[in-house]
């Protein structure tokens, strides 16, 4: 066997030996190879520790060497050391220039690292460590390099060829021509790009605060340039509230975006030529749901955002990958919430948060927001890093409020200016603006798991006191059993017995309380009344919070907290409870019977016009089997599946009038724009369709079919075509499918939610259609979108089909990641994430599970990527 691929630590972090002033790169594109000519200033680190270090150079086992040159005097293979992925040279000067040629073979890298093919153009993903696949480098994030960069190819096909900076020199000759690009803000090596091909643009101009002028610019393929206006608001939005609430604004003359199609990730920050995945760029209305347009919306900014938090002040090394990911995921969350609903964008990240990202961290690749070691970089780009992350700087922003929050990342970008620092340095400024001690709240960049505050109260009539006890507890994660207490902020209100907050610490209807022990008790003084705590508000840490709710208590908050979130959360926590109750029925071979008080309050919330119909749509919304999931100790697929189903079945039968009547109301009465009133309109509308088709009636099924044939938009459509391909309609649902096929076969991005509408049918038979779709002209393994679409949707969705008690979809799932492990090593680790699941299922799936997961391991050469997962999950 081979040698088995070792991890890397974070305490053995050291000082680059050498840096990298400036980086000269010139490359020569044609059909068969790709040369690549570097020309590097290089000197010795004065920081680094030993004088007489060598230079290690990554390079990729794939690169060929062509060329190596010290001062202009050539090198031969006695004086370099290749193995593995580095190149040493053991004695090289204080200061000297390295020449470098490598032979590199785009057209059939399959990774979708370094430089690839997307379609008929050349583009590149260096970040985490792609840059080293394309030349020998210091390709460490803690190198910074000014790059010019030349790229040069065949005119008529490859009319286009960008790279990071300002254009500065071009020229032709005999059909092949080239152009030279210059970036002055010196960068690591991750964020280099280079873009060729026959792409069409749109432009606009901005003036940034200080009154310098940028030139906007997106690219396309000229058949989706139609698609790019979304983006271009977005992008102008995202810059403008960049300034005003952060005070920080662009600094290069011109900003690009290309839409590529094949891409790993959504997109790519890049210095100036930020790569998107074409699924996180392009929008119309009818090609283009509403939930992808916010989609569009957030990740155009996140990446903006970057130029900031992660370009010019960048990572150290990659154990910091929050520092700039969760920073910017939190960004953009406050700038996705200022524009759009605040209350609703919580929900949706919470809900995300919750589900999946409590998930991986009760899991066997549970990491801290700042892993310890890695085995694969790649593999860390998690929901942890991200959205934990995320958690971790809102509760900085919490606990120090806006305006100290404010002058801590002024002080940060003040200090960090061109620098690559970690995620300490992030805290350090925010301790240093503003004063407070936050020695406790770093450990929760080094602690994995979710903590579990178990609450519990009473309250004294004859002293007016209310204390609230808490209990924080943090579980084992692997590699890590010892745990010490977090400081959590836990912002509440309380509820008086008409439903208004009672006046708390200085007038406030919510205050924020700072646990700091593992056992805390807090007093209230004065209350009048034995209020209904509101806990937990905004979800403000994240925790798994546990409170002895009365049926009655959440009823009540739904319909009377001052904090939307709280009263979605209120909702949630009955339908948990009445769905659980459901399962244990289901069991126990009881006839099943749902708790009325949900249909009550589901009743009244239906009825109440006077709030935001996205809110009504969010609170009548059953939480996802994915979220019943994580709930359970142990999943019982059917029972989950069943429950819900028939909770969902009930209350569209005791419901359907109010159902029926708000489906006419919400009608369309203009044309389609994406806009908050619209979009919430239509995603109340969709949800009553979707639980009046639940009752499988021919009048509810006509009514999706009239839906999906008149309206002038995707939302609708694809609303109505997956409640039809998934009724009990079989005819229906197979001219629906192909109608929509027929309609969108040249939109490669439709196509693939056509895929994923079939993925997620949780009708029998699901993996035979699977296997199907796999064969047919619109899948291709080799796109990262339609391996998502498809197999993924199908593996971590469709719960019922994929957890087959035969264990076909487990073995399904294998063969795929076996076959994805040589085409696309990151891909194929994202798709193990319902296999290392195994320990929440039954003894027999368990067993199906871990076979599969053995039989990955044994299948031959395994990427790091895969290896690192598949031995940590059977670990
Ligand atoms: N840095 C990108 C982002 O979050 C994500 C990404 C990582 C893209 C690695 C490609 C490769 O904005
Ligand atoms: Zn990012």
């Amino acid at each position: 066997m081979a040698e088995q691929p070792q991890a890397i630590y974070l305490k053995d972090y050291q000082v680059p030996a050498y840096l990298i002033d400036t980086t000269e790169l010139r490359f020569e594109l044609a059909d068969d190879q790709t040369l690549v000519h570097s020309r590097l200033k290089v000197r010795r680190n004065p920081e680094a520790t030993s004088a007489q270090a060598p230079l290690e150079l990554h390079g990729h086992e794939s690169l060929e060497l062509c060329r190596l040159a010290i001062d202009g005097r050539e090198l031969d293979a006695a004086d370099y050391h290749r193995e593995g992925e580095l190149l040493t040279l053991a004695r090289v000067p204080e200061r000297f220039e390295l020449s470098c040629t490598t032979r590199i073979h785009p057209q059939t890298n399959t990774a979708l690292e370094g430089l690839y093919l997307s379609g008929g153009m050349y583009c590149t993903q260096c970040e985490a460590e792609g840059f080293r696949r394309i030349t020998f480098y210091m390709d460490r994030p803690d190198v910074m390099s000014v790059f010019t960069t030349t790229v040069e190819a065949d005119q008529a096909r490859f009319p286009v060829l960008l790279s990071n900076g300002n254009p500065v020199a071009s020229g032709e000759k005999e059909g092949r021509h080239w152009v030279t690009w210059e970036d002055p803000f010196p960068k690591p090596a991750y964020l280099f790009a280079l873009v060729a091909g026959d792409l069409q643009h749109i432009e606009r101009p901005y003036k940034t605060m200080s009154g310098r002028d940028v030139s906007l610019r997106i690219f396309a393929e000229p058949k989706d340039l139609d698609k790019l206006d979304h983006a271009m608001d977005s992008l102008i939005n995202a810059m403008r509230w960049d300034e005003e609430v952060y005070g920080r604004e662009y600094d290069l003359d011109i900003y690009m975006i290309v839409a590529v199609d094949f891409f790993n990730m959504g997109a790519m920050e890049n210095k100036g030529l930020n790569i998107f995945n074409t699924s996180c760029v392009l929008a119309s209305p009818q090609t283009t749901t509403d939930a992808a347009y916010l989609r569009v919306e957030g990740v155009v900014a996140h990446e903006y955002f970057h130029n900031w938090s992660g370009n010019r002040v960048t990572c150290r090394d990659w154990f910091q990958l929050s520092l700039k990911e969760g920073f910017t995921v939190f960004r953009d969350a406050e700038f996705s919430a200022d524009i759009n609903s605040r209350t609703v964008k919580r929900i949706e990240d919470v809900t995300l948060l919750r589900t999946a990202q409590f998930a991986e961290d009760s899991g066997p690749m549970a990491h801290p927001v700042r892993p310890a070691s890695y085995i694969e970089i790649s593999n860390f780009y998690t929901l942890t890093v991200y959205e934990k992350g995320a958690e971790v700087v809102r509760m900085l922003h919490t606990l120090l409020g806006a305006e100290l929050f404010r002058r801590g990342s002024d002080l940060y970008f003040e200090r960090h200016d061109g620098q690559a620092v970690t995620t300490d340095d992030f805290v350090c400024a925010m301790e240093a603006a503003s004063g407070r001690d936050l020695t406790q709240f770093r450990r929760w960049y080094s602690q994995a798991g979710t903590p579990t505050l178990r609450m519990a109260d009473d309250y004294d009539a004859a002293t007016q006191q209310y204390r609230l006890h808490v209990e924080q507890q943090l579980p084992q994660t692997p590699d890590q059993v010892e745990k010490l207490p977090l400081h959590i902020p836990l912002a509440l209100g309380l509820l008086d017995a008409s439903g208004a907050d009672l006046a708390l610490a200085e007038g406030a209807t919510t205050q924020v309380l700072e646990l700091t022990e593992q056992r805390q008790t807090f007093v209230f003084e004065q209350i009048p009344v034995h209020p209904v705590p509101s806990l937990l508000r905004g979800f403000s840490a994240p925790v798994r919070l546990q409170y002895p709710y009365s049926r009655d208590a959440l009823v009540f908050l739904m319909s009377h907290d001052s904090d939307g979130f709280n009263r979605w959360d209120a909702g949630q926590r009955l339908a948990v409870e009445v769905i659980q109750g459901l399962m244990a029925q289901y069991r126990q071979g009881e006839a099943l019977q749902l708790d009325g008080a949900l249909v009550d309050a589901y009743a009244a919330v239906l009825d109440d016009e006077s709030l935001d119909p996205a809110m009504v749509a969010k609170v009548l919304s059953l939480p996802s089997e994915a979220y019943l999931s994580e709930l359970a100790d142990c999943i019982d697929v059917e029972a989950i599946h069943l429950a819900r189903q028939f909770a969902r079945t009930e209350l569209a039968r005791l419901l359907e009038a109010p159902l029926q009547r708000r489906y006419e109301a919400l009608a369309p009465t203009g044309v389609y724009a994406p806009d908050a009133d619209q979009v919430a309109r239509r995603s109340l509308r969709n949800l009553c369709l979707s639980y009046l088709v639940a009752l499988e009636a021919p009048a509810h099924l006509a009514r999706a079919r009239a839906q999906y044939d008149s309206c002038d938009n995707m939302t609708e459509r694809q609303a109505a075509l997956s409640l039809i391909a998934h009724s009990g309609f079989e005819t229906d649902a197979a001219a629906v499918l192909e109608d929509f096929y027929q309609r969108y076969q040249s939109e490669t991005l439709v196509v693939n939610q056509w895929l994923a509408v079939q993925a997620c049918d949780p009708k029998p038979g699901a993996l035979t259609r699977i296997k199907a779709l796999m064969q047919h002209a619109a899948f291709d393994l080799r796109n990262p979108n339609k391996v998502r679409s498809l197999i993924s949707t199908f593996c971590g969705i469709n719960a019922v089909n994929f957890h087959d008690g035969s264990g076909a979809g487990y073995a399904f799932l294998a063969d795929r990641i076996i076959e994805m492990n040589r085409l696309n090593p990151q891909v194929a680790s994202r798709l193990l994430t319902p296999l290392t699941r195994w320990r929440k299922y039954d003894a027999a799936r368990q067993a199906l599970m871990q076979a599969q997961l053995r039989r990955i391991l044994d299948s031959g050469e395994l990427s790091r990527d895969v290896y690192e997962v598949v031995s940590k999950s059977l670990g």
